[in-house]
This record gives C-alpha cells, structure tokens and sequence, in this order.
C-alpha cells in the first residue's frame, strides 16, 4: 500500500514540534525537509528574507520517497515574510505532477499563514484540503495539539480531504 507521509521543513524547530504532533496523532512517517546550505545566524535569516521576497527558488535535501508513489501528503512549513518558507515552496514546484490526496499547515508568528497556504496552491495546481494555520505560540504552549487532533480527524474521516477541493477548508487562527 501506498505510504502516507507528513513532510514538513523548519529552520527553528516549530514546525518541527507541529509535525511530530501530527504524525504520531496520524500514525505516519515524518519526513524532513531540509536546508542544502545551513540558515543558522544573521546570514541564515538574512537569506530567508532574501529568497522569499524574490521568490527564488532554493537548494534542499529530501530523502523520502517521491511524491508520486505516495498515498496521502501533508506537508508543514514556516512563514517567512508572509511567504511559504522558500525550500518548501521550492519543493512543491519539483513535485508538482503529485496528484494524490495533499493537506498543509503553516506556522507562523501572526501574519501571512493564509497566503502561505495559498502558495502551496500555486505550486500544486489545486488547493490543499484541509489547510490550517497555527500560531507558534500555539505549538509551544502544546495548545495547537487540539487543532491538530481535529486536522486529523478530518484527514481520517473526510472523503474529500487531500482531493482537490473547491476551496481550501481553513481552520483556525483568524489571522491578524
Ligand atoms: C526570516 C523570517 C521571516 C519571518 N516572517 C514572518 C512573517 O512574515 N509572519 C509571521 O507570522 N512570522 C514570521 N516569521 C516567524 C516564523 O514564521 C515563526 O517563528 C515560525 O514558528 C518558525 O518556524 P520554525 O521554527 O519551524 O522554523 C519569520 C521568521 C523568519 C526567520
């Protein structure tokens, strides 16, 4: 049978926590989505600002399976000003003949998880279903574990989730 994977990227470990969640909640494999050059320090950040407002497309290692032979996706990713997280924006162009069942969270601060989201969109050709945002302070305080609990549910329960969806189903946060 197909593999189910959670694949996310992060660069400070939130997102990482969220993944974790939600994969054991999910009884799937976590893949990481990582840096081919390491962000760490004030020229990591400064890259992530830098590849993000000028949509460049980014170097990453993903040693997982390739989409196309998997069951169910649901991939994870930062925000970075107000952007998809470039190495995971940069993955889903590579992988965009994957036509299977995909979801997608975004972690975020407090702005610009939706439009994230929306990016996931563009890269796949179809909306993710379901899409959520959750706020970092969610995912540290251990809070977010609720709506993970209910991502899940709908992941398991739904019929229509990960297919192409009218529109994707946000649930919370509102955003600022
Ligand atoms: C370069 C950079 C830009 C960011 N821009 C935003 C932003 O526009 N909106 C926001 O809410 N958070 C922003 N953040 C915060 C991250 O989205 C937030 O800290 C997230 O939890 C980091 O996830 P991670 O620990 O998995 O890397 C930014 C962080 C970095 C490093």
């Amino acid at each position: 049978m197909a593999e189910n994977l959670v694949i996310f990227y992060s660069r400070t470990g939130t997102t990482r926590q969220a993944a974790e969640m939600l994969g054991s909640r999910l009884g799937w494999r976590v893949v990481e989505l990582r840096d081919a050059v390491s962000r760490a320090g004030w020229w990591g950040d400064l890259r992530c600002v830098l590849d993000n407002r000028l949509g460049r497309k980014v170097g990453y290692r993903y040693d997982g399976p390739p989409l196309d032979t998997c069951g169910s996706v649901v991939v994870m990713a930062p925000v970075w000003v107000e952007h998809l997280a470039a190495p995971m924006r940069s993955f889903l162009q590579d992988q965009s003949s994957y036509k299977g069942p995909l979801a997608a969270i975004a972690v975020m601060a407090a702005r610009g998880g939706f439009r994230a989201a929306e990016e996931v969109a563009t890269a796949m050709g179809r909306p993710p279903h379901p899409a959520m945002v959750l706020l970092q302070q969610q995912v540290t305080t251990g809070e977010a574990k609720a709506d993970l609990d209910e991502f899940a549910r709908i992941l398991q329960r739904d019929p229509r989730a990960g297919d192409a969806a009218p529109r994707s189903a946000w649930l919370s946060p509102n955003e600022a």
